[in-house]
């Protein structure tokens, strides 16, 4: 795959930018990342925070990023850099096969348990696992922690920038799972919800709580009066008509 085939996965239907970089994990594997905007804009994913949440919550670690231009000078990816100390790389020719992000069906709640075993979250000490359910097989994510809070991810936003830079179909996820060991009720936080109806609005979200329980939930109920607005693609429309 090409960086510029994998930026057509990108979601970003309120500023019309498409960003994609590739990350080389030391173990040699390939991981997509590509830039998920929100309604809400703060909660937008850029590509580097998608591609190093996808590769650490495989267990491997990032080691050198793959992009079509030079990064930007915003001091996130210094960021990066620094917290990884990543090498990086501008070929816009790049065109290699990425690796696979859907496992085969497994029984749902071990593998939920199994995962929690790959959240990286030394600061929390509190691991989530999450499994989207496809026609396919089984996307995972679990909740990655660095130093500076606001640059991790939970799991269930891990496992959707997984499925969204993997080029699942979102149509094809019939479910999403969750799971926490701690806590005695678990529950989605506000931003995975804003985040998970953006993308799934129409799914069951089955909560697999610490103590056992299974509670069964529809994902656009999750957030009720939640933020909409037709006037932001409307308005990009109208920026792009100028
Ligand atoms: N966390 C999730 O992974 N999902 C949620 O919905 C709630 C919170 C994670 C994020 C962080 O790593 C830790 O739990 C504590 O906030």
């Amino acid at each position: 795959m090409t960086l510029e085939e994998l930026e057509t996965r990108s979601y970003t239907p309120y500023s019309g930018q498409p960003a994609a970089v590739i990350l080389e994990s030391r173990s040699g594997k390939l991981y997509p990342g590509v830039r998920i905007e929100n309604i809400s804009f703060p909660l937008t994913i850029s590509a580097m925070q998608c591609a190093v949440v996808i590769c650490t919550s495989e267990g491997e670690q990032p080691v050198k990023v793959y992009r079509r231009t030079p990064p930007s000078t915003d001091g996130k990816t210094d960021f990066w850099e620094r917290e990884l100390d990543l090498e990086y790389s501008v070929e816009p020719d790049f065109d290699k096969e990425l690796d696979e992000i859907v496992t085969s069906h497994d029984d749902i709640s071990h593998c939920l348990q199994r995962l929690l075993g790959r959240s990286h979250s030394p600061y929390s000490n509190f691991p989530v696992s999450t499994i989207l359910e496809t026609s396919g097989g089984l996307v995972s994510g679990v909740n990655i922690e660095f130093s500076a809070w606001e640059s991790g991810l939970c799991a269930e936003r891990t496992a959707i920038a997984k499925a969204i830079a993997g080029g699942i179909d979102l149509s094809s996820i019939k479910a999403l799972h969750l799971h926490t060991r701690h806590g005695e009720y678990s529950s989605p936080c506000g931003a995975c919800r804003q985040v998970i109806i953006e993308h799934l609005p129409q799914i069951p979200v089955f909560i697999h709580h610490s103590d056992g329980s299974l509670s069964r939930h529809f994902s656009s109920d999750l957030l009720p009066y939640s933020f909409k607005s037709d006037f932001l693609k409307k308005n990009l429309q109208h920026t792009k008509n100028q």
